[in-house]
């Protein structure tokens, strides 16, 4: 049974992740900040673990790894990200940036010791520069400082055997992605999925996006 460990499960499209890994048969270690009122995720059917996890939360991302020591995770997709409005800038790194790499280094040990060994990060289509010059925001230079962040460790990650990815999930119709976005979570998700099941090692330190395109930087 292989198994998948998604970061930030409570809602939108880490919940659908979840749901549909867990369908698919899959072992799913989910996290969320609130294991004591799993909403939604506690209700899923099949092999869930959940756990307690902020992602700024260094003794929460220890346990999470201690908890996994002796298994491998096929497939670790870091998902929690914030859309940072009325947020302070530095905490808003530290969730879609720094967080990420933190979280991957933290549970590269199971990764590895996996058949799969593929590590994909949520980032978004707004953190691209694409020729850009100057800020793309607060949510998008987090997301873009994100994808300088993945390509600086992409190489080491490479060499360590993994397959290591940002995917953009599209524009999607959650929280964050507001009623107006034209993806539901079940279409993201099952395109997501299809990608991240056809990754291979030629695919590893790129930019890819939920149908499976390569994006530009
Ligand atoms: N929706 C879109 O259109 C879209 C487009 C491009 C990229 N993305 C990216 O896709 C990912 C998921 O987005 P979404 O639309 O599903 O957003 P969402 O509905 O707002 O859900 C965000 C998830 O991240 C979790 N999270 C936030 N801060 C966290 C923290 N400090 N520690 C742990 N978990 C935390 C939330 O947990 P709580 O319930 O505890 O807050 C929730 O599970 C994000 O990285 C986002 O940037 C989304």
């Amino acid at each position: 049974m292989p198994t998948a460990m998604i970061i930030g499960a409570s809602r939108g499209i880490g919940l659908e992740l979840a749901r549909q890994y867990a369908a698919a048969g899959w072992r799913v270690h989910a996290t969320t900040r609130t294991p004591a009122q799993p909403g939604a995720l506690g209700a899923i059917g099949g092999e869930v673990v959940i756990h307690a996890l902020d992602v700024r939360h260094a003794p929460q991302l220890e346990a999470l790894a201690q908890a996994v020591a002796t298994e491998g995770i096929d497939v670790l997709i870091h998902n929690a990200g914030v859309a940072g409005r009325g947020m302070d800038p530095a905490e808003v790194r530290r969730i879609n940036t720094d967080a990420p790499i933190r979280v991957a280094q933290a549970l590269l040990p199971a990764v590895t010791r996996s058949s799969e060994k593929k590590l994909v990060l949520v980032t978004s289509q707004l953190g691209a520069r694409r020729g850009h010059k100057g800020s793309l925001g607060l949510y998008g230079d987090s997301k873009a400082a994100l994808n300088d962040a993945f390509r600086a460790h992409a190489p080491a990650w490479g060499r360590g055997g993994l397959v290591a990815v940002v995917m953009h999930p599209g524009w999607v119709r959650t929280d964050m992605g507001g009623a107006m976005a034209p993806l539901s979570v079940e279409e993201s998700v099952r395109g997501m999925r299809q990608v991240i099941a056809r990754l291979t090692p030629a695919d590893h330190g790129r930019f890819w996006t939920w149908e499976g395109r390569e994006h530009s930087w």
